[in-house]
């Protein structure tokens, strides 16, 4: 089949497979009716339940004097393994709606970290966002459209992001796609198989201070462009001395095949790292950093050119889920900023951070039910 289930103890999109597709998109709250609100993640939760199964949202046809409610192209593409995936931002919890107490200590506001000076104020933040993931564009796409139009009146698109080739597995039944450096990308991602991993590093448990929160997780966005022209000009032991890993096969440095695990203490007979003290996988390890993993679900993204430079914009549209991104996104990332040799070649132009609520239960529920 080409679904997969919408209900469950934790939001589809996460740590079912990665799909081929991604269309993102940050709202903010327009209106100051909580109700206006609830009505709206109601009816963006039925909707979202059809379109999960390969559903209309509403008839197309429905009467030739008005417009129709299901805008009408993904009719007939099926379900195409839909994922649709929702969050809210820190500015959900400020005091518009009361839910200040709500408010869970590791939706903390991401410090600003190394590396964070071409971050674009205008497509970062939100106070809600949307992940549609599918195997198909336009499925994916129907999804974040159509919540805009059930949104109207109550809250308006602050940015948007569309994928192309997702960048990570997240299952040990995909194959590990290649990012648009030509590196295999998800290599030692968490996977779906692994449940202790999932338990430990992603889903929200007995530790939260927000018990709506347990069994949801915490999404970072980062829009991460690659200055690929110049990356094209590096040459190739380069380029895997700044990820430490080899480009066609994906082993480590100094392994043989992609699983192989990084060794992070072998050196060359000239006494240097095989694995250089600068490279990506290397300060991006667990071994790096207290033992801590993120599931990594990115994807590709082009946006045409750059038209103050004639430059590709291009990159990672990086997405990473966590149970505490204090522990997690911000360490890693913070040491990365500093030290990592891909910083020659990236610049990271978004960010945004959002609390996963668990999975809803069956149709009637809706995110963050339990806080109004
Ligand atoms: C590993 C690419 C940004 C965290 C990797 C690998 C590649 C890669 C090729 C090795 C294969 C693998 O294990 O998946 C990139 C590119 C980036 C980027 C091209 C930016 C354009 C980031 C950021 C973070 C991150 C921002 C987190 C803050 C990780 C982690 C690993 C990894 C945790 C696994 C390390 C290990 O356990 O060996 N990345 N990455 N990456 N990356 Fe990135």
């Amino acid at each position: 089949s080409d679904q997969v289930p919408f209900f469950g103890a934790h939001q589809a999109g996460i740590a079912t497979p990665a799909q081929d597709r991604l269309a993102f998109a940050a709202f903010d709250i327009t209106s100051t009716d909580a109700q206006a609100v609830q009505v709206m993640l109601g009816t963006w939760a039925a909707a979202a339940a059809q379109m999960s199964k390969g559903l209309l949202i509403g008839p197309v046809e429905n009467t030739p004097s008005a417009p129709p409610i299901d805008t009408g192209e993904a009719y007939g593409l099926g379900a195409a393994n839909l994922t649709v995936t929702v969050g809210f931002g820190p500015s959900f919890f400020d005091d518009r709606f009361g839910l200040a107490k709500f408010r869970p200590a590791a939706l903390a506001d991401l410090p600003t970290l190394p590396g964070d000076g071409s971050i674009d104020p205008t497509r970062s933040g939100g106070d809600l966002c949307v992940q549609a993931c599918a195997d198909d564009p336009t499925v994916a796409f129907h999804v974040i459209r159509n919540f805009a139009r059930l949104a109207r009146g109550t809250a308006v698109m602050k940015w948007s992001q569309l994928g192309f080739g997702r960048t990570s597995s997240t299952s040990t039944e995909q194959q590990t796609e290649r990012n648009l450096m030509g590196f295999k990308d998800g290599t030692r991602n968490i996977k779906a198989q692994s449940t202790p991993d999932l338990d430990d590093y992603v889903w929200v448990g007995e530790e939260t201070d927000q018990s709506w929160m347990k069994g949801g997780s915490y999404l970072v966005a980062r829009r991460i462009r690659m200055l690929v022209e110049s990356w094209d000009t590096d040459y190739l032991t380069d380029q895997e001395n700044v990820f430490g890993r080899y480009k066609t096969s994906g082993a480590p440095l100094g392994g043989k095949d992609e699983f192989d695990t990084p060794d992070l203490t072998a050196k060359d007979p000239q006494g240097q790292p095989v694995i250089p003290l600068n490279a990506h996988i290397r300060l991006a390890a667990p071994e790096t950093n207290n033992g801590q993993k993120i599931l990594r679900r990115g994807y590709s993204y082009t946006d045409g050119i750059d038209s103050t430079t004639g430059l590709l914009d291009a990159g990672l549209f990086f997405i990473a889920y966590q149970k505490d991104p204090r522990k997690q996104f911000v360490p890693i990332q913070t040491r990365l900023g500093q030290q990592d040799n891909l910083n020659e070649y990236i610049r990271h132009t978004s960010s945004a951070l959002f609390a996963v609520p668990p999975g809803l239960t069956a149709s009637g529920d809706w995110w963050g039910k339990s806080l109004f």
